[in-house]
């Protein structure tokens, strides 16, 4: 797709006032009719079985605002300030705001990475420098991208959810449906050919499902705009299960054939 398209893309968001999609029932009502080339809603297994389509819908807190600035940006750093300028230091959208963060983890990395990687939400480390992944498991992530001979700089690393749960808890799933439409947007704008689902809730938000990941990991999945998906277990989950190492490196492996390939 040319950035015409893509402008074209937000411009037609904008207008109707869709801000981003979601597995919420209520979602289900006003499916998108537009192929998925040019809306690209679905996320589609290479195995052939077809994971839960996604419906579009209207977010009157965030969006259109988003999607407008978002489509002034010339290109994708300018479209990511963008972004995060209206997301604002300070959201108030959803409950996390209130329960003891101290700052909006955006995301970090390079604006038109080929690879990007999406986990859970920040841990203290990370809300205390406002920076994904710094703490212990962030460390072990940064070895795992030098392992595949790339750095954090090559990369564009993000998270789920941009507030961190108190006492480091799941994100709840309403704190997830109101932070989505930002992870989705981010990856409007990077474009990247891979996007790699750092555990359960990276997983399950950008491919709709309530899959476990031990039965996502191991699959490719088709993802927006041409991206590969590739589920993967969590940096965390590897600290406390060390002999799941192996698996996340054939996972990597599969990553460097797949940017290779692109
Ligand atoms: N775990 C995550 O999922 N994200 C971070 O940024 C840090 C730890």
């Amino acid at each position: 797709m040319s950035r015409d398209q893509i402008v074209e893309h937000f411009k037609f968001a904008a207008e109707l006032g869709i801000a981003g999609v979601s597995r919420d029932p209520a979602w289900h009502t006003r499916v998108d009719p537009r192929p998925a080339a040019s809306s690209s809603a679905q996320a589609v297994p290479d195995t052939g079985a077809t994971a839960d389509a996604l419906s579009v819908r209207t977010l009157p807190e965030t969006p259109a605002d988003s999607a407008a600035s978002v489509v002034l940006a010339r290109n994708p750093a300018e479209a990511l300030a963008a972004l995060r300028a209206d997301i604002g230091p300070q959201c108030m959208r959803c409950k996390l705001a209130t329960l003891g963060r101290r700052q909006v983890v955006f995301g970090e990395g390079n604006p038109a990475a080929d690879l990007m990687f999406v986990g859970e939400g920040p841990g203290a480390d990370e809300d205390e420098q406002g920076v994904p992944f710094i703490g212990r498991a962030g460390q072990l992530l940064t070895k795992i991208i030098e392992a595949i001979q790339l750095t954090r700089a090559d990369v564009y690393i993000a998270n789920v959810v941009k507030c961190r749960p108190p006492q480091n808890r799941n994100p709840e799933p309403d704190e997830i449906a109101t932070c989505e439409p930002f992870l989705f947007q981010q990856i409007e704008i990077i474009r990247p050919k891979v996007v790699v689902a750092l555990g359960k809730f990276a997983a399950q938000t950008l491919l709709a499902t309530l899959d476990p990941i031990s039965r996502l990991r191991g699959r490719v999945f088709d993802y927006r705009s041409g991206a590969k998906l590739v589920p993967t277990f969590h940096p965390a989950f590897l600290l406390r299960n060390p002999s799941s190492k192996r698996e996340v490196w054939e996972d990597m492996k599969l990553v460097q054939k797949l940017l290779a390939n692109s």
